[in-house]
C-alpha cells in the first residue's frame, strides 16, 4: 500500500485537485458527474484552443508564420459543438476522411475550401459525392484515386499522399505506425511515384501538394525519427515540378503514462525549421490527438469493488466500446478518483461492462479505496473515444458536453 499524493503526473493548471476534489476546466468533476450522469464525456474548449494555439506558435517559431496551416483531423472527435467551437477560433481548417465527415464539417460552419481530404479505399460513389464540393482539396493515396479524381475533375489541383517506407509513432507501438518495414495501404511508394505523376499529367491534374502521415502518438524521443521521415519525403517533393505545399500529417502525441516525456514543441519547431525555413513551400499539419485528447475526461459510474484471487477489481458503467483506444491500441487512459484523502492507495484493475476479455480499462492503477466513491474519471478521453464508439452488446450510450 502506498500513501496518497496530490502531485500526480497528469495534473496541470486546468486539471488538478483543489480542496481534495478533482477540478477540470473550472468545475468540480463530482458536480459534473451528478449533473450529467454517467457515462459522459466532458471536453474543455479552453484546453482545445490552448492546444491549437501552441501548435500555431510552434509553426511560427519554425519560421513558417504566414506560410503554414493547421487542419484539425476531425476523425479524432467530431462532436458538433466542439467542431463549431474549433471553427470559431479561426485557427484551423479540417482534415476529413469520408464524405459524411465533409458533410458534418460543413454543417458545423466550415466551407469546402477549409477542408483537406485524405482517405483510402474510396468507392465510385464516394468520389462522385466529393467531386461536387467546389474548393475541397483532394489528396490521392493511390493510382486508383488519381484515375478516379482525374476522370471527375480533370485539370484540377491535387495532392499525392506518399509513403516514404519509414514511419514514426509512439515508441514500441507498431500498431500506431502507418509506414515502415511492413507494406501498408497508405500512400504511394517511391517506386510508383513517377507513374503517379504521369497519370496525373494524363488528366491535366497539377500535383501541387505532397502529403504524408506516417504514424501516431510521437513524443520528444521520436523527433529524430520525424527528421528522418521528412528527409525521405522531401525526395518526393524534389522529384515533382509543381509542388507548392507539403502536408506533414498529424501524429503529435500526448503522455499516457507517468514515464512519457511530453512532446517538446520547441524541438518540433527546430525539425521543421531545418527542413522548411529555406524552402518556398506552404507547410500543413493535421493533428487530431494533440488538439483534443487531453481536453477530454470520461466520467464513469462505479458499479462494484471486489477482490478476485490476486486482483482488486473496480467495475464501471461503460466498457471499451465507447472509448476503444486502450483496448485496440494499448494506450491506457489513467483512472483518476474524483476525491482524494489520506487513505492508502492499492493496486486496482478497472474494468467495464462488456463481456469481452479485452474490456479492461486499466490494470494495476494505484487508487484509493473506492468503496465510498460513486464515480471515477478517465483522463485523455477527448480523442479517438466517442468518435470510435460502437454499440457492442447494445451498450453504446453516452453523453457528451462541451465546457467553457
Ligand atoms: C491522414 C491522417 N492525417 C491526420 C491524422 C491524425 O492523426 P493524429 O490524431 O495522430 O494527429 C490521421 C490519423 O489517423 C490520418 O490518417
Amino acid at each position: 500500500m502506498v500513501q496518497v499524493h496530490q502531485h500526480e503526473w497528469w495534473q496541470r493548471d486546468d486539471l488538478h485537485y483543489q480542496n481534495n476534489q478533482l477540478h477540470f476546466a473550472g468545475e468540480y468533476v463530482q458536480k459534473l458527474a451528478h449533473q450529467f450522469g454517467t457515462p459522459s464525456f466532458v471536453y474543455s474548449s479552453a484546453r482545445v484552443e490552448a492546444n491549437l494555439i501552441r501548435v500555431r506558435q510552434a509553426l511560427d517559431a519554425a519560421g513558417l508564420a504566414g506560410r503554414s496551416s493547421i487542419f484539425y483531423a476531425m476523425k479524432a472527435n467530431r462532436f458538433a459543438p466542439l467542431l463549431r467551437f474549433i471553427k470559431q477560433t479561426g485557427l484551423c481548417g479540417i482534415d476529413a476522411c469520408s464524405p459524411n465527415e465533409v458533410k458534418h464539417a460543413l454543417s458545423c460552419g466550415f466551407s469546402p475550401s477549409d477542408i483537406s481530404f485524405t482517405a483510402t479505399s474510396l468507392s465510385q460513389q464516394d468520389f462522385a459525392e466529393l467531386a461536387r464540393y467546389e474548393g475541397l482539396f483532394m489528396d490521392c493515396d493511390s493510382l486508383h484515386a488519381i484515375r478516379r479524381w482525374g476522370e471527375l475533375r480533370p485539370g484540377s489541383e491535387i495532392g499525392i499522399r506518399i509513403n516514404p517506407a519509414v514511419g514514426i509513432g509512439r515508441a514500441c507501438n507498431d500498431r500506431l505506425h502507418y509506414a515502415g518495414c511492413k507494406t501498408t495501404k497508405f500512400g504511394i511508394y517511391q517506386e510508383q511515384f513517377m507513374q503517379a505523376l504521369e497519370l496525373a499529367a494524363q488528366y491535366g491534374l497539377s500535383v501541387s501538394k505532397i502529403h504524408f502521415h506516417t504514424g501516431c502518438g510521437y513524443l520528444t524521443p521520436e523527433l529524430e525519427q520525424l527528421d528522418h521521415v521528412i528527409t525521405e519525403c522531401m525526395k518526393f517533393v524534389d522529384a515533382s515540378s509543381d509542388v507548392r505545399s507539403v502536408n506533414i500529417g498529424g501524429g503529435l502525441g500526448i503522455p499516457h503514462l507517468p514515464e512519457d516525456q511530453s512532446l517538446n514543441l520547441e524541438q518540433w519547431s527546430i525539425v521543421l525549421n531545418k527542413h522548411f525555413a529555406h524552402r518556398d513551400l506552404h507547410i500543413e499539419v493535421e493533428p487530431g490527438d494533440y488538439i483534443c485528447k487531453d481536453a477530454g475526461l470520461l466520467l464513469l459510474g462505479k458499479t462494484y469493488v471486489e477482490q478476485k484471487r490476486d486482483t482488486l477489481f473496480v467495475g464501471v458503467d461503460a466498457g471499451f466500446n465507447i472509448a476503444p483506444e486502450p483496448a485496440y491500441y494499448g494506450l491506457p487512459f489513467q483512472p483518476v478518483p474524483l476525491q482524494i484523502d489520506d487513505s492508502p492507495l492499492t493496486l486496482t484493475t478497472v474494468v467495464g461492462n462488456i463481456n469481452e476479455a479485452l474490456d479492461v480499462w486499466y490494470e494495476n492503477a494505484l487508487l484509493p479505496n473506492l468503496a465510498q466513491h460513486d464515480y471515477l474519471a478517465l483522463i485523455n478521453a477527448g480523442a479517438y473515444s466517442s468518435s470510435m464508439a460502437s454499440n457492442h452488446c447494445m451498450r453504446g450510450e453516452f453523453n457528451e458536453f462541451l465546457l467553457a
